[in-house]
């Protein structure tokens, strides 16, 4: 029976690699976050669950490794660990050849009630609403003329459960430019997010006009005509164009009387303190089916609504960016992706015959966290599925300088927790070292400092970073230790990139690598004296590609001293 169902398997697989013909083993290729068999992409799309499947829509070039050609791709996943690749969903139009029209970032909807017509023969129609960008003037089927460069949002329709779309060429593009008195704004005026809104019993949709950091708010009865409701910003981050809006209920403190509505802005650039290029950020309020309202901060009372706090970051790293959230979940539920990378070098980054990959999907929450209302992200694919070993100590003390622990591995989720330090030197960090070559000439630091209370990623030595002068840095994100007085980071790493959450998830730093492949080893460090009561809990995770990639090195060559761990538990499991 096993033997039979891993036969089925194995031909399944082999079909999947003659279609991609892709081993998905090739030095830094994530093992279990998405990446297209092959060439570029970009932002998240039209993420939507319908019918027990996670679809990802996502920017993607058919010929190349750089941006250009702007498609929709297609993958999808029952479990958000293992993606299927699909033939692309939205194929620019005129390629190969003349471009007519790109298809660049946008939402996908059902629509089971059928409001708009797309319905036939008793299916649900998917609706997906993107923007359309035009690189010549033309006239369109639909009579409407377009002028080159131009940004307007148009939609298409699926009626097979998302893997073949029909463009609405009868009237696209049903927004075709922004409105008095953002005319002028044509050429940037893009990414719009729909959902429905069941109070109100309309379609949501909203679009940014970047270069103004606005978002515009518009309602529909049938996602074909659109109806500008309101505006919102700039407020808080505008240090880039505001692009890939979202607007999502989330229960502050799991109170469902107390919906709060959060706004998700990606910047580019104007990222987070330290970041250069792309960052995301997101703004705490109301929504009332018209109006979103930003709440003041009830730290620091603005006596107006233009400042009412500083800018929340959803991600401190530099390779986080384009978050969008699923439709089609459970009322105030909600999962994010994102697109791991940055426009600062992202059509340089050294991987082939891909670039660029999908952030771990997150589950996000508001809480209460020291009198505001904090994003809560916590990693939601089952990597547990994926664990082929595990790993756990804890140390009562782990003494000052380097201890090397037996995680020689490319793929791990790692939670570390130690007590914070009181009264501690300015230098005083702790932390883990992974991805390192033996002489630690390359290495990726992950860990906390004590005096600023910040945790950070330092990539300054992580592997290639001559692609791009601003990529060896120091990330940090600021994170009080929780109130028994401990820090907890969990670390998720794959071939070419580290996720950290810190606390309870109200904080998370994202940030590719690329290592050397012998560079594996892992190494704790505790700088301005010891640290106490560490505890270490590691999964170390398999190819979530069917197949297993490079299998995991345990060994080591190199004979090393510094064994001065207090070891009150260890156990190592296979
Ligand atoms: C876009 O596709 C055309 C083929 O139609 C190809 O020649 C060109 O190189 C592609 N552009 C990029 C940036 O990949
Ligand atoms: C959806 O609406 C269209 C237009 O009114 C109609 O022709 C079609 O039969 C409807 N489909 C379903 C499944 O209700
Ligand atoms: C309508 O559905 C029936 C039953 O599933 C199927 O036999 C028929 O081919 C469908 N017709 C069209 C036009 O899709
Ligand atoms: C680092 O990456 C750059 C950009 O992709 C590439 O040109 C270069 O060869 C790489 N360097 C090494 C040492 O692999
Ligand atoms: C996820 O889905 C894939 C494909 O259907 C399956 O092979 C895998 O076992 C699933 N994993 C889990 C944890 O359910």
């Amino acid at each position: 029976m096993a033997f039979l169902s891993g036969l089925a398997l194995a031909l399944v697989l082999s079909l999947f690699r003659g279609v991609f013909a892709q081993t998905y083993n090739e030095i830094y290729r994530p093992q279990y976050h998405f990446t297209p068999g092959k060439n570029w992409m970009n932002d998240p799309n039209g993420l939507v669950f319908h019918n027990g499947v996670y679809h990802l829509y996502y920017q993607y070039n058919p010929d190349g490794n750089t941006w250009g050609n702007i498609s929709w791709g297609h993958a999808t996943s029952t479990n958000l660990t293992h993606w299927t690749e699909h033939p692309v969903a939205l194929l620019a139009r005129g390629y190969p050849g003349e471009l007519t029209e790109a298809f660049f970032t946008g939402t996908v909807v059902a629509d089971p009630q059928n409001t708009s017509g797309f319905g036939t023969n008793g299916t649900v129609p998917l609706v997906a609403m993107y923007t359309s960008y035009y690189p010549t003037s033309q006239t369109l089927p639909s009579g409407k003329s377009v002028t080159g460069g131009q940004q307007a949002q148009s939609i298409a329709y699926s009626l097979d459960d998302g893997y073949t779309w029909t463009t609405y060429d009868a009237a696209n593009p049903v927004i075709p430019t922004p409105p008095a008195p953002y005319e002028d704004q044509w050429r940037d005026f893009r990414d719009p997010f729909i959902f429905w809104h069941d109070a109100t019993k309309k379609w949501i949709s909203v679009i940014s006009v970047s270069q103004l950091h606005k978002l515009l708010i518009y309602t529909s009865s049938n996602l074909k005509q659109w109806t500008l409701a309101s505006e919102f910003g700039p407020l808080n981050a505008v240090g880039g164009v505001w692009e890939c809006p979202s607007i999502v209920p989330l229960p502050l403190d799991g109170d469902e009387t107390n919906i709060k509505w959060v706004a998700q802005i990606g910047l580019n650039p104007g990222g987070p303190p330290g970041v250069t290029g792309s960052g995301t950020q997101y703004i705490v309020g109301t929504f009332d089916g018209t109006r979103f309202v930003a709440d003041p901060d009830p730290l620091s009372p603005a006596p107006t609504s233009t400042e009412p706090h500083g800018p929340n970051w959803m991600d401190y790293g530099p390779d986080f960016y384009a978050a969008a959230t699923f439709n089609g979940l459970p009322y105030l539920s909600h999962l994010n992706i994102a697109w791991v990378n940055n426009w600062q070098y992202a059509g340089v980054i050294p991987t082939a015959p891909w670039r660029s990959m999908m952030s771990i999907a997150r589950r996000i929450s508001l809480k209460t966290i020291g009198g505001r209302a904090v994003l809560i992200q916590q990693p939601m694919a089952d990597v547990a599925s994926l664990q082929t070993k595990t790993y756990s100590s804890s140390f009562a003390t782990v003494a000052e300088g380097n201890q090397l622990i037996p995680l020689s591995e490319k793929t791990l989720d790692v939670t570390v927790s130690f007590s914070d330090r009181a009264a501690v030197s300015s230098s005083s960090q702790f932390g883990i070292i992974l991805r390192a070559t033996s002489d630690l000439a390359q290495q990726t630091r992950i860990g906390y400092d004590f005096s600023t209370k910040r945790l950070f990623v330092d990539r300054s030595k992580s592997g290639n970073i001559s692609f791009d002068g601003t990529f060896a840095s120091t990330y940090y994100a600021p994170l009080e230790p929780a109130s028994d007085g401990k820090v907890t980071m969990r670390i998720l790493l794959d071939w070419s990139s580290v996720e950290v959450f810190g606390g309870q998830g109200e904080v998370a730093i994202s940030a590719q690598i690329f290592p050397e492949d012998n560079g594996i080893d892992a190494q704790l460090f505790s700088s301005g004296g010891s640290t106490g009561d560490v505890t270490i809990d590691a999964k170390i995770l398999g190819s979530a590609w069917g197949a297993p990639g490079a299998p995991p090195t345990t060994s080591s060559t190199t004979t090393r001293t510094a064994t001065t761990l207090t070891t009150t538990m260890r156990s190592f499991s296979r």
